[in-house]
């Protein structure tokens, strides 16, 4: 038994607590089993001298780990050093293993990087059409592989990128920092990832993945410097990390217009529990990208400070698909922009072949147990108009703390739903005495 306390204003708030074990956790959807082999990159000739050019060690220590496979797989041992390397492509029945002080780092040579198809539910390149740079770790129709270690770090040395991005000097689409494509069972737990060229972590197709215990950095002004992308992905789950960025924090997303629309593959079944940081866009994001849909997501325990917008579910006309059983709960943020948005006029389209009368559908969406200090405008809540956002349910939400003038605290259209005990009040749209079908979604 602990004591646990905290102050609050004037209060001072203690509880009992019994023990860790209770601490509620979704990482048991893939269990954790134990390597029979253990191979070093020093064995396949891995220098961690920050110079030496590593990529054919980890491509034939990887090439070793596939082709002699092992009962319960093998883990691949990267010990402390700086190991600079080009991208390459994981197999099933890994670990990465990065030791303390161990940092796998990314060349920043664009000329060399590997190009490879553009997503299918995205139809090019999430910036520039046509292809893509493959991610820096690749794991394509992969399972059971685990990056894991004692908080070693990955580094993308994402500058080389950022500046290209901004000069407009780039081809093709920036990589990620790790993409699984087709994979499953994927477990990504006490590492560091620094300075991602784009998106850090992107699951795709992918089901059965859990991310845990990561530190995400990236500098505050880093173009599209996303944490993590679930992306047309099921059985997600994401807990006790730290992530600050450039971009959202956690997005979940399913596709892009008439061609996410084609492919059809919904995210569900997504979990987001206790995670903090800061960013100057979103901290739990939906969207925008969400045309094969997004259902069943819980985010709960979210700490949040200096952001742009806590929470934001985003889709557009053209996006179609739907957004439907999200619930966030106990959220805590400090100094933000907007508490909350809702809304259907947010991203841009692949090109002009998208059919403007796909209209998403936005349903059974509940906050509570909202709270923000320092928060410019609580609320916006701004619907699709031949499609209004509906069962949109506010419970326990105070988002104040900013004095003298500011813009209205709430502002809808094309939404209904229900608000009780929500400080300033919500706009109209939303009724206070008739629960509806949020009853359902409480
Ligand atoms: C793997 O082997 C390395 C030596 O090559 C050793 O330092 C490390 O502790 C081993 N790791 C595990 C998890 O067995
Ligand atoms: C990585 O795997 C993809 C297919 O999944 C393949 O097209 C590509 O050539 C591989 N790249 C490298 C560098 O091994
Ligand atoms: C690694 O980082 C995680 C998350 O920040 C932390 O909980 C854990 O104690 C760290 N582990 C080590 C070995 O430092
Ligand atoms: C989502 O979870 C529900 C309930 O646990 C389960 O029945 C369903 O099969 C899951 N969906 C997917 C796509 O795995
Ligand atoms: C809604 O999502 C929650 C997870 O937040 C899940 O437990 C529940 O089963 C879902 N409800 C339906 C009707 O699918």
């Amino acid at each position: 038994m602990r004591l646990r306390c905290f102050t609050l204003l004037c209060l001072c708030c203690c509880w009992f607590v019994s023990g860790e074990a209770e601490t509620v956790s979704c990482s048991n959807i893939v269990p954790l089993g134990f390597r029979t082999q253990n191979i070093s990159i020093t064995e396949f000739g891995g220098v961690g001298d920050g110079r030496t050019l590593n990529t054919r060690a980890f491509r034939e220590a990887i090439y070793r780990v596939q082709h002699l496979p092992r009962v319960g797989g093998t883990l691949l041992y990267v010990p402390p050093g700086v190991y600079l390397t080009e991208p390459f492509n994981l197999t099933s029945h890994m670990t990465l293993f990065l030791a303390a002080g161990a940092v796998i780092m990314a060349t920043q040579d664009s000329s060399n990087w590997p190009l490879i198809a553009p997503l299918p539910s995205y139809g090019r390149g999430r910036e520039l059409p046509g292809g893509r740079y493959m991610s820096f770790m690749h794991g394509d129709g992969v399972q059971d592989v685990v990056i894991t270690g004692e908080n070693g770090t990955i580094d993308g040395q994402g500058d080389a990128w950022w500046n290209k991005w901004r000069q407009g000097s780039l081809q093709f689409t920036r990589p990620n920092l790790v993409e699984f494509v087709n994979s499953r069972d994927i477990i990504i737990s006490n590492v560091v990832f620094k300075n991602s060229p784009f998106w850090n972590i992107h699951p795709v197709y992918s089901s059965n993945v859990v991310v845990r215990f990561v530190t995400i950095l990236a500098p505050r002004d880093s173009p599209n410097t996303d944490g993590i992308d679930p992306d047309s992905s099921s059985n997600v789950c994401i807990e006790d990390s730290y992530i600050s960025t450039g971009d959202d924090l956690v997005a979940v997303k399913s596709g892009w217009d008439e061609y996410g629309i084609a492919y059809g593959l919904p995210s569900s079944n997504i979990t987001i529990r206790r995670v903090s940081g800061s960013s100057p866009f979103a901290g739990i994001a939906i969207g925008s990208e969400t045309s094969g849909g997004v259902e069943n997501v819980l985010a709960e325990h979210i700490n949040l400070y200096k952001m742009g917008i806590g929470i934001h579910i985003k889709t557009n006309s053209g996006r179609g698909g739907f957004i439907k059983n999200i619930t966030v709960s106990h959220v805590y943020m400090e100094d933000a922009r907007k508490g909350i948005r809702i809304s259907g006029d947010v991203g841009d389209h692949p090109d002009d072949k998208f059919d403007p009368n796909a209209l998403p559908i936005v349903k059974g969406v509940t906050m509570k147990n909202v709270w923000g200090v320092k928060v410019l405008q609580a609320g916006l809540i701004q619907g699709v108009k031949n499609s209004p956002f509906s069962d949109i349910c506010l419970y326990d939400i105070n988002l104040g703390g900013v004095t003298g003038p500011r813009t209205p605290p709430w502002k809808c259209s094309d939404v209904s739903g229900f608000a009780h005990q929500v400080s300033p009040w919500p706009c109209s749209e939303l009724s206070s005495n008739h629960q509806g079908s949020c009853a359902n979604y409480s």
